[in-house]
């Protein structure tokens, strides 16, 4: 194919949790949806002619646009996207017994999943979310239409069917270990078959949380995921009436940590939901293992019980990967910049229920763990996360001025005080075009 696109304009990326750049007059230059060059813009014909490239496209950015990385949804339940919103103040599992049970039950029907599944996809990529990692419900041909879905939108993801053979009521639950396990390893083959190299979609096994998991389903998935080395994702330390439970259900283990362990579930592929109430035991354990958080500050200051702040300068100060997520029905928005605001505020309460211990989270780290921690609790970064060379170009391209609600730019503005704004005032409507894999996926 060989197609060349060249954006020429403002470029801000993470480096690092602290590290954010922000390049003036930049020149980046894509070619077959991977990122080949990263400089300055005086330096266009030097760079075009050391890589022999005389046929290309070029985009020019408005005084006012950039372009940053696509945002990465680490947690996510895809079948909740009509339900979101419903049921904010309740209790965690008296919300799955009323309001998600009910609904996600609704995809034993092919056709329901595919309408819902189709506008879930186009919904999120509109929100400039380039990857997320999705639970799906507890079915089988439900699950790979998502995967389909993903496929043919161009949305990168993490898809797993929701494992789940217990405490859940009868028209919504796997009938045994052995039919989980075989509608798993159906979804597996399946997305194989479909992008075999995981380019693009990849699966994760899902054990929805320990409540909805027997020992033997447990024990198999610990084991399938070692054997095919896939990612995994479930809800850990979520809320104290989930905690409880786990403990009542396996009082042979002192934590979920523990528990996870044992089952080969926690490992450096693992991407635990929630973590609200952490000991020191457990963040250690984590910080080991090197499991990546997916921190969704909306749903735990929702859903689930009351105002849960996690403990996020915590797992940095541990060197534990952070990412954001939405997580669908949980919360009230499928915004990542929501996202954001939300972990703002989250640190906030932090500072000062830890007397200034923990301090407030940066924008820059706030960035870092909508992009580039994202893509690392994920595993796809060596892929996704910044602009870096080699990396593919999954972006979103930003326009200060679009007509919306966005504190709007200035003359003299700075790109940083661009980017300020967009982060915590713009929406959805400055989001001007979404890549993945140097592919237009929303315009
Ligand atoms: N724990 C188990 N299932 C769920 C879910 O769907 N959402 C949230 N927030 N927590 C859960
Ligand atoms: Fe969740």
């Amino acid at each position: 194919m060989n197609h060349v696109q060249i954006f020429v304009g403002s470029v801000v990326h993470s480096l690092s949790l602290q590290h954010l750049e922000i390049i003036d007059d930049a020149l980046l230059i894509v070619r077959d949806g991977r990122i080949i060059a990263l400089g300055q813009a005086a330096s266009e014909q030097d760079i075009l002619q050391s890589f022999g490239i005389v046929d290309y496209d070029v985009h020019q950015l408005p005084p006012d646009d950039f372009l940053m990385p696509g945002f990465v949804d680490t947690h996510n339940h895809a079948p909740q996207y009509a339900q979101r919103g419903l049921g904010q103040g309740m209790h965690i599992l008296d919300w799955l017994d009323k309001i998600t049970f009910p609904n996600e039950a609704k995809f034993e029907d092919p056709a329901h999943a595919r309408r819902i599944y189709s506008g879930c996809v186009a919904g999120f990529l509109r929100q400039g979310i380039t990857t997320a990692s999705y639970y799906g419900s507890r079915h089988a041909p439900a699950t790979k239409i998502l995967a389909d879905e993903c496929l043919r939108q161009g949305q990168r993801a993490l898809v797993g069917k929701c494992n789940m053979n217990r405490n859940a009521p009868d028209f919504y639950r796997d009938e045994s270990v052995e039919a989980s396990v075989e509608e798993t390893e159906d979804c597996i083959a399946h997305l194989k078959s479909i992008d075999p190299a995981g380019d693009l979609v990849r699966y994760v096994v899902t054990p929805r949380f320990a409540i909805t998991c027997d020992n033997g389903l447990l024990a198999r998935l610990g084991a399938i995921a070692k054997r095919d080395n896939l990612a995994i994702q479930t809800h850990f330390n979520e809320a104290e009436q989930e905690m409880k439970a786990t403990r009542d259900l396996f009082p042979e283990f002192d934590c979920e940590a523990d528990l996870y362990e044992h089952f080969q579930l926690l490992n450096n592929r693992s991407i635990l939901a929630h973590c609200c109430f952490m000991s020191e035991y457990e963040l250690d354990k984590l910080s080991v293992h090197d499991a990546g958080v997916a921190h969704c500050p909306i749903a735990n200051m929702t859903v689930g019980g009351g105002f849960m702040t996690a403990p996020v300068r915590a797992f940095l100060r541990k060197g534990i990967e952070v990412g954001l997520g939405t997580d669908s029905g949980g919360g009230f928005s499928s915004s990542i910049l929501d996202a954001m605001r939300q972990a703002l505020i989250a640190s906030n309460a932090r500072e000062v229920a830890t007397d200034g211990t923990d301090k407030g989270l940066s924008l820059e780290e706030l960035f870092y763990m909508a992009t580039l921690g994202g893509a690392r609790v994920c595993n796809f970064d060596a892929k996704i996360g910044n602009f870096e060379v080699g990396k593919e170009f999954d972006a979103l391209w930003i326009s200060g001025n679009a007509s919306g609600v966005m504190a709007p730019c200035e003359p003299e503005d700075s790109t940083r005080t661009i980017f300020e704004k967009f982060l915590m005032t713009g929406d959805d409507r400055n989001i001007n075009k979404v890549y993945v894999r140097g592919r237009v996926v929303k315009q």
